[in-house]
């Protein structure tokens, strides 16, 4: 077991300015939580992802704020120590304010999450303050933000041109002011992300695809570990094909099935002759 402290904001705020990169990694169960939080992983996202790494949907719009409770709390309990983000879904905030409160409340109180993250710009300013009023801290997230996937026009970089690009450092300067503790950049070019964490004055700016110039770093687990069949995309670095050793095993069991070489005698249990004879007796 590591003996590491729970990890808090003054914790992240610390890493931040001692420019000391920040580890964060999705993670939606409880065997997994309990290996990253081994790993030493600081922060956890569990991700509304899970919609299409876990349940095998073709986005995230159809995850529920249910289904985010169930996954967080398993999380939870497989890593004690790491900051838990819990990842508010699709039209669980951008409503009004009072449905933002009372769902990131959720995240909170019956996951025990740390903190909530939420997608959009200067729009969703008025839910981080809200959110951050109620006392819960908040993450906002710009750049490629997929529960917009569609008015943003698929999976792909943003804030290439300088519009854009400007467009996106204003909305970050609008979610820190609402009050939001950090933001992640999602594939934004990487000049983009050094500038605004040069620009950032109280606010943990962290990075997907977006470049190393950030106070930390996020990646999707799937990504990371060929566990997720449909697409690799191109920021993700494949650390181990987690894939591959799981299909190979689950391939050989199906032969050694087949083969009758699985079970061995090691993997089932006997009874004694005399207890099994007195059962052919009581049977007879
Ligand atoms: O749901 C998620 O995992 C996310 C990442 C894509 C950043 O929001």
């Amino acid at each position: 077991m590591t003996e590491r402290k729970k990890i808090n904001l003054p914790y992240l705020f610390q890493k931040a300015q001692a420019k000391e990169p920040i580890s964060w990694l999705t993670c939606y169960d409880y065997p997994t939580a309990y290996l990253q939080d081994q790993a030493g992983v600081e922060m956890i996202l569990v991700g509304d992802s899970l919609g299409m790494t876990m349940l095998g949907f073709d986005s995230t719009l159809p995850v529920t704020m249910d289904d985010m409770i169930r996954h967080a709390s398993a999380v939870r309990r497989g890593a004690p120590t790491a900051f838990v983000v819990g990842d508010m879904p699709y039209m669980t905030y951008q409503p009004g304010n009072e449905i933002a409160v009372k769902n990131a409340g959720r995240f909170m109180a019956e996951a025990g999450c740390d903190a909530i993250k939420l997608e959009g710009g200067a729009a969703m300013a008025p839910r981080i303050q809200a959110i951050v009023d109620a006392g819960i801290p908040a993450i906002g997230h710009l750049g490629l933000t997929p529960q917009s996937v569609a008015a943003l026009g698929g999976f792909r970089l943003q804030g290439k041109s300088a519009d854009m690009a400007k467009k996106i450092a204003d909305d970050a300067k609008a979610l820190e002011k609402a009050g939001a503790f950090a933001i992640l950049l999602e594939l934004v070019p990487d000049r983009l992300c050094k500038m605004i964490t040069e620009r950032a004055e109280n606010c943990i700016i962290m990075s997907l695809g977006s470049g190393p110039d950030a106070h930390g770093q996020l990646l999707i687990y799937h990504d990371m570990f060929g566990l997720y069949p449909k697409f690799k995309p191109k920021m993700a670095k494949v650390f181990g094909n987690a894939g591959e050793v799981i299909l190979n095993g689950l391939k050989q069991y199906v032969s050694e099935v087949k083969s009758v070489t699985f079970p061995a005698p090691e993997n089932w249990f006997g009874m004694p002759d005399e207890e099994f004879d007195e059962l052919k007796k009581i049977l007879k």
